[in-house]
């Protein structure tokens, strides 16, 4: 914020004090700032975002600074009508400042396509992060259509406390989704500005403590949304969920070249759905075909994780709120996911935590 000080806003005087900066989230060497800013003047605020950027890099400790612009029209481009009110009354809003300083690593779980099993992916992930020891959290940035509430059989509010959300906890994991502060049947019409900012919120208002590890379930698609929120969270890596049907795949490519755009490090990509085996008879059934995901993965050169079966015991246990890692931690299919998490937990160790060089976008 002290950086943004010598940052020229559009309207005069300096972008800290204008009030735009809506977040800032520093992780290890990597800032995310959000600045607000009216549609109309996306092209004018290009240079201020340039500025920002080239401020908060020059940060003593940061090496890598993403500055995003999220469609909201500037507080300072609301003129009040009520009698009296001066404009320079307008307080300059607090930017959520959140240094994720005790929480190592933040990955992502994402798919192109929605229902390819990314929360349920996530979840299990992060049970079995925790099984090898690690302290995790599990952050559900769906806040289109939440999916933690029900995977983790968690109903109750958040306590706050000092002015922190308190996350809940299930299965030793601290969990926090949009599902726990609004009601079930309220339908959720989010604007785009709500969106960015409840993401902020879940991230620097929450109190998630030391943690080794937070895992965020993103919501399906790569579009402008996506994009935003993968810029917005300081992120070490993503991992991408897709089912082997070459339709899934093109989807899963799509949400690799977005996370290559924002300079966030694929660790690899699961094959979920990937093959049926019939508690009948126990003969093996390729229903989305087979391998896809495999040979997608290396001819992108990402890692190919793993396979998990398309189940029915992973089906049940997520829908009765107790994913399948930690309903039957010993089983098979816990077993696949534990082998999953042992692999990310090494890439996650053994990958730089230098930031990449930042490439100076035209
Ligand atoms: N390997 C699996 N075997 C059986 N059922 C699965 C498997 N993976 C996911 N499912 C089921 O598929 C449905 C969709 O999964 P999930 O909600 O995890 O997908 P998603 O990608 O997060 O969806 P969305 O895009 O809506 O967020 C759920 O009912 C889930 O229980
Ligand atoms: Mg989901």
């Amino acid at each position: 914020m002290k950086a943004l000080e010598s940052v020229a806003a559009l309207g005069g005087g300096s972008l800290a004090a204008s009030g735009a900066v809506s977040g800032i989230n520093v992780l290890g060497a990597k800032a995310f700032v959000s600045i607000a800013a009216d549609p109309e003047q996306a092209t004018a605020m290009e240079e201020v975002r340039r500025d920002a950027e080239r401020a908060v890099r020059n940060v003593p400790g940061i090496e890598q600074a993403v500055v995003t612009l999220t469609a909201e029209r500037a507080p300072q481009a609301k003129t009040s009508s009520g009698a009296g009110a001066s404009p320079s009354h307008a307080a300059p809003r607090r930017a959520a400042i959140a240094t994720l300083d005790k929480i190592r690593f933040v990955i992502a779980v994402a798919s192109g396509k929605g229902g390819v099993g990314k929360s349920t992916t996530a979840a299990n992930l992060a049970l079995g992060l925790a099984a090898q020891g690690w302290r995790v959290g599990l952050l559900d940035a769906d806040v289109y259509g939440p999916s933690a509430p029900r995977l983790f059989g968690l109903r109750a509010r958040p306590q706050v406390e000092g002015g922190k959300m308190i996350p809940l906890e299930a299965f030793g994991i601290k969990v926090m989704s949009i599902g726990f502060l609004i009601d079930e049947n309220v339908p959720m019409v989010w604007r785009g500005p709500m969106v960015s900012s409840a993401l902020t919120q879940m991230l620097g208002e929450v109190a998630w403590g030391e943690l080794d590890c937070l895992v965020v379930d993103m919501p399906p698609g790569t579009g402008d949304a996506q994009l935003t929120m993968a810029q917005q969270v300081p992120l070490s890596g993503a991992v991408i969920v897709s089912t082997p049907q070459d339709l899934a795949l093109i989807d899963a490519r799509r949400a690799v070249a977005m996370f290559r755009r924002v300079e966030v490090p694929v660790l690899g990509v699961i094959e979920n759905m990937s093959y049926f085996v019939c508690p009948h008879c126990g003969g093996r059934t390729d229903i989305f075909a087979h391998g896809g995901a495999r040979r997608d993965a290396e001819a992108l050169q990402v890692a190919f994780l793993g396979e998990v079966p398309l189940d029915a015991t992973i089906r049940e246990t997520s829908d009765a709120g107790q994913p399948v890692v930690g309903a039957a931690p010993q089983g098979p299919h816990a077993a696949i996911y534990l082998n999953l998490a042992a692999k990310v937990k090494t890439l996650l160790e053994t990958q730089s935590r230098r930031a990449p060089p930042t490439i100076v976008k035209g």
